[in-house]
């Protein structure tokens, strides 16, 4: 079974392709090609992601990033490269009211998807949501297209559950040869943190999620990447200020660590993010030496309540195996803090990390995730993007 995956929640277009064999209980995945296109740099200019901004790129980058999937996927049928059939207006008048709102999109696909025989996939999956909205109706709605036009299920997938899937990809996954997904054992707890969520899911068995503990105000990505601002670090403030942190010294300044002790298991950044600015409003000097040690003494916090109440939690729900998702999940600090203090209190849980580079938004967490929702296949029309899509 092939599944092409299509996610563009928030600043990447990505399209992944992936080939799913063996038998049920025992699959092996190969990675047929993983492209992401970031924006990342546009972006930046404005301080933060620019929904609309992202739309229009969304809309540039799509037919581009799907060709080059295709194309190092090596499915695409040379002998038969013409369409046959598609020439019934009624259909293209279907296409096009499908991409009513992405015009640029319908033009492009008109031109270099349309003509073309239909790839060699079984379904396609595509981020439903959470996420920016008019980003995400671009992808969505482009599936919808493919899905239309091809004749292949349409797989609507949570991008968080995405991210808990990237756990289970090996680091050389992008090599090309396959791989067993790894085993695991329930109940499983997966800390989600990126620029949008922070999240405690509780896996008690496959595909069932509960979550358990979220923030109750900013993400903690988002507290990386204003607490940045703040300094005038650039965007995206998160590898800036673990950088940075590296060579400062967490003790400097005491800031606060929000509901560390707390019974339950939300979370909340904002007292934090405040405190530093305050912090930074009161400095005579703001040097190198004095950003370095708020960037340490900053993420140290940040980390401190994240493992603890992730090993909180793993106590409290009894997990057997525990693991992290989501662009902050590429903090070194989060993963070594989170990875000692898991092996002194629970020695015999399993800790899982993604490989970093698949820690950011890609298409190939999208294309696991159908893998994995394969009932969830779906027709065409019937496929919305949800903003606000909960875990669960
Ligand atoms: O998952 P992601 O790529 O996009 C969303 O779905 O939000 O996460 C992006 C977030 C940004 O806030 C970025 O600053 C943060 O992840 N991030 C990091 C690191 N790398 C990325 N935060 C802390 N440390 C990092 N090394
Ligand atoms: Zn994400």
């Amino acid at each position: 079974m092939r599944i092409l995956g299509i996610e563009t929640s928030c600043d990447e277009t990505a399209i992944a392709v992936i080939e799913a064999t063996g038998t049920s209980r025992a699959p092996r995945i190969r990675v047929l090609s993983n492209v992401v296109s970031s924006q990342m740099k546009l972006h930046a200019k404005f301080g933060g992601v620019v929904p609309n901004l992202a739309k229009r790129e969304h809309q540039r980058n799509l037919v581009p990033v799907l060709l080059q999937a295709l194309r190092e996927s090596r499915i695409m049928k040379h002998e038969s490269r013409k369409r046959v059939g598609m020439s019934h207006d009624s259909q293209y008048k279907i296409l096009d009211s499908i991409l009513e709102r992405e015009p640029e999109l319908f033009a492009a696909m008109q031109k270099r998807v349309v003509p073309f025989a239909t790839p060699d996939i079984d379904a396609i999956a595509v981020t439903a949501g959470p996420g920016l909205a008019p980003a995400l109706w671009v992808g969505v709605n482009f599936a919808r297209a493919l899905s239309f036009l091809w004749k292949k299920p349409l797989i609507p997938i949570n991008h968080l559950e995405g991210h808990i899937y990237t756990n289970l990809i090996p680091k050389d996954a992008d090599g090309g040869a396959s791989f067993p997904l790894p085993r695991f054992r329930y109940p499983a707890l997966c800390l989600i943190v990126s620029g949008g969520h922070t999240e405690l899911a509780l896996m008690p068995r496959a595909g069932t999620y509960r979550i358990v503990g979220e923030t109750r105000d900013d993400a903690a990505g988002e507290a990386f990447d204003k607490v940045a601002k703040m300094m005038n670090l650039g965007f995206p403030g998160g590898p800036i200020i673990s950088r940075l942190a590296e060579r400062g010294n967490t003790r400097v300044y005491a800031f606060p660590r929000p509901m560390i002790r707390d019974e339950h298991f939300d979370f909340s950044f904002s007292g934090l993010k405040t405190a530093v600015l305050y912090t930074i409003r009161d400095m005579k000097k703001l040097g190198a030496k004095e950003k370095r040690d708020i960037a340490a003494s900053f993420e140290q916090a940040a980390v401190d309540v994240l493992v603890a109440k992730t090993v909180r939690a793993a106590k409290k729900f009894r997990a057997r195996t525990v693991m992290i998702g989501g662009g902050v999940a590429a903090n070194k600090k989060l993963r070594e803090t989170l990875r000692a203090k898991l092996a002194a209190e629970l020695p015999r849980v399993p800790f899982l990390v993604p490989h970093v580079p698949l820690t950011g938004d890609n298409a190939l967490m999208i294309a696991l995730a159908g893998f994995f929702n394969t009932k969830k296949k779906s027709a065409w029309n019937t496929v919305q993007a949800d903003a606000n899509l909960r875990l669960g």
